[in-house]
């Protein structure tokens, strides 16, 4: 029997659940073929979020079980060499952005096969690595902003305040510049090191987290908060509520069980005053290929904390499990 030459690909992948940046392991892989919906990346480069390290913790065990080995990270930018029977959007050598499948990933390695649902073509003024940015952080933003507060990027609608918590983190510093672009007052809160990193994004005010008053999360200027985007954790809505105007929402993107019960409760009260707990499901190209376009014009940017080669992918993954990134983490194939 004549055997066929598989083609290997250079992969980090991790094979139980913990074990944080040592758990990584490095190795060679066959190349993923795609189906007949999917196209064939070779990556340029993949954006680490906190979401793949809460995964290698094993947040989906009491949900799904996901299968061992894993190659985590699931947004990526990289050019298609290969494209499935029935896709129509794309051909070999089209530079695109992705989100890859949340359960499975596939982003820490040469080759990954993205569906053509969620990928889209990025212009030539975008580089691989702040459109890799893009996918879960920006989109997350996005949907808080715009689907839940309601805010216009066109800057049509109604005046609305709005606070941002983490602003300097991957989500935080997306939110902040999208805010910005509908009729808005923000707030931000970061670490006194980043103060001016928020304001050059933005912000009308800035509060350091780490000061008496920067924890109240009063607004210097008296505003009250007609939506919070909480990329931060731990803050209980007894904080948030003398803030907020009197139908103001917490946009809750790490909702623990208090949260989850303060939410239940609001709803059985028919409190105007609301906790949403918040969970991104990546639908389709539209908004992401909204958020390219923003870039490309220069309306919106990424701002990356560190670039890491693939051999060096456990530096990326210690910085993500130390949580202070300004922007997002990078590594580039
Ligand atoms: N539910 C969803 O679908 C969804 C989607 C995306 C993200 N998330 C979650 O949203 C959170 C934010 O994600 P991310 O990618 O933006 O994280 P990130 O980039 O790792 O955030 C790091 C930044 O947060 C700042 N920070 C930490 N604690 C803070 C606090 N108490 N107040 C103000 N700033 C603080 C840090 O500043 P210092 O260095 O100064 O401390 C750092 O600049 C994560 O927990 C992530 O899991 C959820």
């Amino acid at each position: 029997m004549v055997k066929m030459a598989v083609k290997l690909m250079r992969a980090v992948q991790y094979d139980s659940y913990g074990g944080g940046a040592a758990g990584l392991k490095h190795v060679e892989v066959p190349v993923p073929t795609p189906d007949k919906d999917e196209v064939l990346l070779k990556l340029e480069a993949t954006s680490l979020n906190p979401l793949d390290l809460r995964f290698q913790n094993g947040v989906n065990r009491p949900f799904v079980t996901r299968k061992f080995p894993v190659i985590p990270g699931t947004d990526v930018a990289g050019e298609v060499v290969e494209v499935g029977s029935s896709v129509v959007t794309f051909k070999a050598g089209d530079k695109v952005v992705a989100i890859l499948n949340l359960l499975i990933g596939g982003g820490l390695a040469e080759y990954a096969v993205a569906k053509e649902s969620l990928t889209v073509p990025r212009p030539e003024n975008v580089s691989a690595a702040e459109g890799a940015c893009l996918p879960i952080a920006a989109l997350t933003a996005h949907k808080a902003l715009v689907d839940i507060a309601g805010i216009k990027l066109d800057g049509s609608g109604p005046r609305m305040n709005i606070l941002v918590t983490a602003a300097s983190g991957g989500v935080g510093h997306y939110a902040v510049q999208l805010a910005k672009l509908g009729n808005t007052h923000v707030t931000g809160t970061c670490g006194a090191r980043n103060i001016e990193f928020v304001k050059s994004l933005g912000a009308d005010e800035v509060l350091d987290y780490k000061t008496p008053e920067g924890a109240t999360l009063k607004s210097p200027s008296g505003q009250k908060y007609d939506a919070v985007v909480h990329c931060s954790k731990d803050i209980p809505w007894s904080r948030f509520e003398p803030n907020l105007s009197d139908s103001g929402k917490v946009i809750d993107l790490t909702p623990g069980p208090s949260a989850i019960c303060t939410y239940v409760f609001q709803k059985l009260t028919f409190s105007k005053k609301q906790l949403l707990p918040f969970i991104l499901i990546p639908k389709g190209d539209k908004e992401l290929n909204l958020l390219v376009r923003l870039v490309k014009e220069g309306k919106f940017k990424t701002v990356v904390d560190s670039k890491h080669p693939l051999s060096k992918a456990q530096d990326a993954w210690a910085k993500i499990i130390d949580g202070h990134a300004t922007g997002k983490i990078i590594v580039e194939q």
